[in-house]
């Protein structure tokens, strides 16, 4: 199926759930092409749910006995989309084979990929799958101004309550968003030691508690000798919203796939919906999302 897509492109429905053109090529060849290590770990996010946050989380958590040096860390003078790559956004796009086979142990990688059209390897080996949800309104409205931005200025602002009604309806990028999160959520029943379950509010609430979780749970959990240096608090201060967002990296640069750097940071914080949408659109995506989570105990 086709729909008039949100953006300015369309979208099309593949496995259930909604992408661009440009991703569903990448999704078709990262489920041929990709060969996944039973080292490798793999973020996976609903658009505008924390990746940004995570991926650099992620790095800095893997890669912390390689850059010892905080003066010298990647992430101040490298965009953390470009240290953490899409598998189908950044790289089986375009037919490009990527040679990632080089890349250092464990392999971190990203992907929007609903659980559903993981690649067979992904799902065969003993790789670890880090999600990271978000509550539907918040991600919303973020990828409401996401949008807007990547929008030549010419055509004004995205109609809010039109792409609304097609994020209700399930249609919106790697949408159903409920959909997807449900996935990994079922999945990190049937496998806790393959899957961990996040969410963007929770890690705001109590991040030492999540980032000391997700190092055990990815195989690199912080030492006593490193506790008693406070490197958890560390890792949190270097990918805080203020202290990425204020890098001289993050304010100017593209992405090669065209997104501003700045683009990916705007507020990071929890409940900023209720600055954009009524009363009765919350009511109504919170009731939709209810329906379609019922009985699974997941709750954004
Ligand atoms: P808002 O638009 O609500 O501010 P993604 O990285 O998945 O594209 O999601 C982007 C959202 O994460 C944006 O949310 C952005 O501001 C927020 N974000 C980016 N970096 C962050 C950080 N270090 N901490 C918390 N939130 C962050």
């Amino acid at each position: 199926r086709r729909e008039k897509g949100w953006v300015a492109s369309h979208l099309h429905q593949y496995q259930g759930f909604w992408h661009t053109t440009r991703q569903l090529q990448g999704v078709l060849a990262c489920q041929k092409h990709f060969q996944s290590q039973d080292t490798d770990v793999l973020l996976v996010t609903n658009p505008k749910s924390g990746t940004t946050w995570l991926k650099s989380i992620l790095f800095s958590l893997i890669n912390r006995s390689v850059f010892t040096d905080p003066k010298k860390h990647p992430l101040l003078t490298t965009n953390p989309h470009v240290l953490v790559p899409f598998l189908e956004l950044d790289l089986y796009v375009e037919n490009r084979r990527p040679n990632i086979s080089y890349s250092s142990s464990p392999r971190l990688f990203s992907t929007h990929l609903p659980y559903v059209s993981l690649p067979e390897s992904v799902k065969s080996s003993a790789c670890k799958l880090v999600y990271l949800c978000r509550s539907p309104k918040d991600a919303f409205v973020s990828h409401w101004h996401f949008a807007n931005r990547l929008r030549p200025e010419s055509l004004g602002e995205n109609s809010m309550e039109e792409i609304f009604e097609k994020f209700c309806k399930g249609v919106s990028l790697c949408g159903p968003f409920w959909d997807h999160s449900l996935g990994y959520w079922n999945e990190s029943f049937k496998r806790p030691e393959k899957v961990l379950f996040l969410s963007f509010e929770e890690m705001k609430r109590e991040p030492v508690f999540h980032v000391r979780r997700l190092a055990e749970f990815i195989g690199c959990p912080f030492s006593e000798e490193e506790e008693a240096k406070s490197e958890v608090e560390d890792v949190l201060e270097m990918c805080s919203f203020d202290s990425l967002s204020n890098l001289e990296v993050n304010k100017i640069g593209k992405l090669p796939s065209g997104e501003d750097h700045k683009a990916f940071f705007r507020r990071g914080e929890v409940g900023d919906w209720v600055n954009y949408l009524t009363p009765q659109m919350a009511e109504k995506l919170d009731s939709i999302v209810e329906q379609n989570l019922h009985g699974s105990g997941l709750k954004f």
